[in-house]
């Protein structure tokens, strides 16, 4: 994460608990934190729930939360961020939650899933604070229940494999929002390795590291527009892979060849996609730019075209910056909005990111926020 916005929050949130607040002696407790980054995806866009590959990297924006003894065996958490009475959520210790923000509900999950993992957890006050826009495609929820799963993880000495923590933080997401969501953002915060994309393999876990060019720049543009329609639209593409690879006598799609899945567009994107992301991976590595460039525009078309998950607005934003001069560009994440990525040489990162979303602007009436993101280490205690 992005030090000094790191150090500043890391003590913002020793300030906020270390004096309990139910101590009358105001003793000075011990304060536990712990990070873990939000992530983008590079391509492999919707394939992780078909058992495909996908290259992600953890990003230098994520959740810190912290965590303090309490003497009862209650667990709070205070969002630092939103910083209201309103936003304090209480949970005992089998997550049976009490009222609070909608976010109680991933603390409840994962407190759950905390102690499904093994932990005695203890009583606990928690502070939680985000450098991750919200609901943008850069797995804020990922990262906020891969953060707390680790923090009373932690809390009471224990410490999850880094696949393990990611696959109890899936499952509490699914149980917090209902979405069912794949497993790719949260291996990617748990396995993150700085300076590297990973490749995963979401049917094996396995995972390699893939080292981004220092020549080239990462940069996440927000459309400006939230995501909408979003959790019924994922699960009805989902469902309707899981029905033509069971139409086909597969586990999954992972198993399907082009030409088997020629007259599903759903199921064709999967299938192309998956075949993508090792031949981005091969021009990246020989530094063949143009093949880049092709394939995120590429995977762009099939996610518009075929899976049918972008926006005219988002078409135009991944347009004009491939027209000002961006190597490659795609929407990122599961769509119906949010971000696109691009990747850039360095040198020009900020003129590029300028001319296009000046020009967005122009075209569509839509305010994006651009900002380059660094490829960083998973979730780990930082204090
Ligand atoms: C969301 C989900 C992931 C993945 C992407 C699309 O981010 O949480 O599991 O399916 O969408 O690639």
């Amino acid at each position: 994460m992005e030090m000094r916005r790191t150090d500043l929050r890391i003590a913002e949130i020793i300030k906020s608990l270390s004096v309990a607040n139910q101590v009358e002696s105001r003793i000075q407790r011990e304060v536990q934190v712990v990070s873990a980054p939000g992530r983008v995806n590079l391509i492999g866009e919707h394939v992780d729930y078909n058992d495909g590959i996908v290259l992600p990297m953890a990003i230098d924006r994520g959740v810190l939360v912290g965590s303090a003894r309490r003497e009862d065996d209650q667990i709070t958490a205070v969002s630092l961020d939103l910083n209201t009475e309103s936003q304090f959520v209480t949970t005992n210790r089998y997550g049976a939650e009490s009222g609070g923000p909608s976010w109680g509900a991933f603390l409840a999950a994962s407190v759950r899933a905390a102690i499904r993992l093994g932990a005695d957890v203890p009583g606990l006050d928690l502070a939680l604070t985000s450098t991750l826009p919200m609901g943008a495609g850069l797995s804020s929820s990922a990262a906020l229940t891969v953060a707390l799963i680790l923090s009373l993880c932690s809390a009471s000495g224990i410490e999850p494999d880094p696949r393990e923590l990611a696959l109890a933080a899936q499952a509490a997401e699914i149980e917090a929002v209902g979405v069912p969501v794949g497993n790719m953002d949260q291996l990617a915060s748990t396995l993150g390795v700085e300076g590297h994309a990973l490749r995963i393999d979401c049917r094996d876990l396995s995972v390699t590291p893939i080292a981004i060019p220092d020549s080239l720049a990462v940069l996440v543009l927000h459309s400006g527009i939230s995501r909408v329609l979003e959790s019924s639209a994922y699960a009805e593409r989902r469902a309707s892979c899981e029905e033509v690879s069971a139409r086909l006598g597969y586990k999954s799609l992972r198993d399907a060849s082009a030409d088997e899945v020629a007259d599903n567009p759903y199921a064709r994107h999967v299938v192309s996609e998956i075949a993508r992301v090792d031949s981005f991976i091969t021009a990246l590595i020989n530094n063949d730019l143009a093949g880049v460039g092709s394939i995120l525009s590429a995977g762009h078309a099939s996610l518009r075209d075929d899976f049918d998950v972008s926006l005219p607005a988002i078409d135009t934003l991944v347009e004009l910056l491939v027209k000002h001069g961006a190597i490659g560009a795609r929407l990122t994440g599961a769509g119906f909005g949010g971000c696109v990525v691009a990747l850039t040489p360095i040198a020009e990162v900020r003129e590029i990111a300028k001319a296009a979303t000046d020009e967005y602007e122009h075209l569509t009436d839509n305010k994006a926020q651009a900002f380059a993101v660094h490829a960083s280490a998973g979730a780990h205690r930082v204090q």
